[in-house]
């Protein structure tokens, strides 16, 4: 990581993340690296195969051949482009519960560390601060209130023309919350070192003008 622009955004979903992060990407231009749509892509390929997903022996054998490739915020499955499909209802159900699975993580981390051990990058996800980005000097840890994050995902949904109902967002939205936060391997906590940013009353070009001018030193 020397001389390198390295930034860690972690937070809950519908905090904002994955949003502030593309555009300040594109500001600094530099990488963006969306880590979520990583677990995204390993519970697509679980499911494709119907594998239980308490079949750690089985998950391990897949993720372990696991073709994945991310380029332009496009995302491709053995060569396929399942960008819209990761973001179906049924993977978010259930991308908690494989994120959780030490090997999964373990994988993904490595892919993560190899992506941003060359080039300058912004990483969004929920252990960046914590773990993939430990030595970044740039950490931020944005927030909301459940009710304001659900309604920004019950939005961004019924805008792609998905039929959902809001109380159905806010339970599963919790459910993730407490399984990313509770789980034993690298969970969703805030960095001691990270920036704490509360979203809920901010539109995103404030959090993006808000994070860029705490951005500091690079990685020396
Ligand atoms: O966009 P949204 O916040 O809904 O979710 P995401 O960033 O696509 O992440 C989906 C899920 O992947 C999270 O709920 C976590 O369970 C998991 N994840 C993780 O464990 N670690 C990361 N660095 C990124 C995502």
């Amino acid at each position: 990581m020397v001389n390198m622009l390295k930034i860690a955004i972690d937070g809950p979903a519908g905090s904002g993340k994955s949003t502030v992060s593309k555009i300040i990407a594109e500001k600094l231009n530099i990488n963006y690296l969306d880590t979520g749509a990583m677990y995204r892509m390993c519970t697509l390929k679980i499911l494709n195969k119907n594998i239980n997903l308490d079949d750690e022996n089985k998950i391990t054998e897949i993720i372990d051949k696991i073709d994945i490739k991310m380029e332009n915020n496009v995302f491709y499955l053995d060569n396929k482009d399942v960008s819209e499909q990761i973001r179906d209802e049924k993977i978010s159900k259930n991308v908690s519960k494989v994120a959780a699975i030490k090997f999964v993580r373990e994988k993904m981390v490595d892919i993560q560390r190899e992506i941003a051990s060359n080039a300058d990058v912004i990483m969004d996800g929920r252990d960046i601060g914590t773990h993939v980005l430990k030595e970044s000097k740039n950490k931020f840890f944005l927030n909301a209130s459940i009710e304001v994050r659900a309604l920004r995902r019950y939005e961004e949904l019924i805008n792609k023309g998905v039929n959902v109902i809001k109380e159905e967002i806010i339970k599963d939205i919790a459910k993730r919350d407490k399984l990313d936060s509770e789980r034993e391997f690298f969970p969703l906590i805030k960095a001691d070192d990270a920036v704490e940013i509360d979203t809920s009353g901010l539109n995103i070009n404030e959090v993006v003008d808000l994070i860029i001018s705490k951005i500091g030193e690079k990685n020396d």
